[in-house]
């Protein structure tokens, strides 16, 4: 059982903050696949741009249940502080500093992982935040600064001295970037070196490679990212695992189209129909991806400019989906030997092109 301050967490799995993907309509999705805790967009620490269209969007939390999770970017430590507070005042239940994210700079300040490499600012940025609000801050970084200098234990002793409440480790440096695979030894050196909650992070992509990690670091709990694009069913899927080795059977094809409805729904509803359709595309693109027609339903989908339209071409797609494949995936165990043989299934129609004549079809018409 994972507790954060007063909060105790429904399981041990966090939905990663991605900026531009972790908005408010795919949180609440995640949290309702099974995410137990869902951090949001990081949000800069200049309080000046708070009125933007951008930073209005990443503080709603309508309807969100708790904890909920803020993260803040930024390099000065009254900034960051200020921000903290303001973004309490808005209803933020943890405020969470990210030191994660690779990007060089926000606001011409280093920020993000790149703060890793200057541990006397890092200190200065953790007690002006946690000495500003009276919610648990957390902290999400990065293994250190680059594979020789992997400063994460120190950092996080420092961190657990100061008052954060709980981390999150991604197994790469800021040096690595994205490039090759996470490693999990230095998360769990850091796990060993603090009581506080630990969350494991990078590249868990299965329900079996969740539970290796976690064997492998001694972690108190999982985070996940680019997994859940697309796929935001993997929460519940991992948490029954680690549960009891039960493997869930994936979604249907009709659930998956279903999922995606509501969740298209929810995005053009949160942003207004132009920007909704626009943001939406990814998220199609990501439900698409690995699936039959998908280049047919790429075309279509970004030539759709309202959401009605969007809508018929993503339902279209998956509907023609269903009629080839639905009996048959009810008969499928979820086994990867399976995943395997249904892509190579969807890959073969893909070469018939079957599916794209469907979308196509219902796309002129629609
Ligand atoms: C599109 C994208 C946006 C991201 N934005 C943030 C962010 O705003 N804050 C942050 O701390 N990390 C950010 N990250 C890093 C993720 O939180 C996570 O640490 C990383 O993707 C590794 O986890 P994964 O392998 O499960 O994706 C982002 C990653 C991606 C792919």
């Amino acid at each position: 059982m994972i507790r954060i301050g007063p909060y105790t967490l429904p399981n041990n799995l966090a939905l990663a903050p991605m900026a531009g993907v972790t908005d408010l309509p795919f949180r609440l999705l995640c949290r309702r696949m099974g995410a137990g805790i869902a951090a949001g967009e990081m949000l800069t620490s200049d309080v000046r741009l708070y009125h933007t269209e951008k930073s209005r969007r990443r503080m709603d939390h309508t309807g969100e249940a708790e904890p909920r999770v803020v993260q803040i970017a930024g390099g000065d430590p009254q900034m960051m502080a200020d921000a903290a507070r303001r973004n309490v005042d808005a209803g933020a239940q943890i405020v969470d500093i990210n030191m994660g994210c690779p990007a060089k700079k926000v606001c011409n300040k280093a920020a993000g992982s790149a703060l890793m490499k200057d541990e006397t600012l890092v200190r200065h940025i953790l007690e002006a935040v946690v000495n500003a609000v009276c919610v648990p801050v957390t902290l999400k970084m990065r293994t250190g600064w680059d594979p020789e200098h992997r400063n994460g234990v120190t950092i996080a002793r420092m961190a657990e001295d100061i008052g954060v409440r709980a981390l999150a480790v991604h197994g790469r440096t800021r040096a690595c970037m994205y490039r090759g695979e996470a490693e999990y030894e230095t998360i769990r050196a850091i796990k060993q070196s603090v009581a506080i909650p630990i969350f494991a992070n990078g590249d868990i992509d299965s329900p079996h490679k969740a539970k290796h990690v976690l064997e492998q670091t001694g972690a108190d709990g999982l985070m996940v990212g680019r997994s859940a694009q697309g796929r935001p069913w993997i929460f519940r899927e991992i948490d029954a695992f680690l549960r009891d080795e039960r493997v869930a059977a994936e979604p249907s094809l009709a659930e998956v189209r279903d999922i995606m409805r509501a969740h298209l729904r929810d995005l053009h509803a949160f942003y207004g129909e132009e920007a909704g359709v626009r943001v939406a595309r990814k998220h199609i693109d990501w439900y698409a991806q690995g699936r039959a027609a998908g280049h047919a339903l790429r075309h279509a989908v970004m030539q759709a400019e309202d959401a009605q339209t969007q809508l018929a071409c993503a339902d279209a797609y998956f509907d023609s989906l269903v009629e080839t494949y639905g009996a048959e995936k009810k008969n499928e165990s979820s086994s990867r030997a399976d995943r395997t043989s249904c892509a190579a299934r969807a890959a073969a129609a893909d070469d018939d092109r079957r599916g794209a004549r469907v979308v196509l079809r219902d796309f002129e018409r629609a």
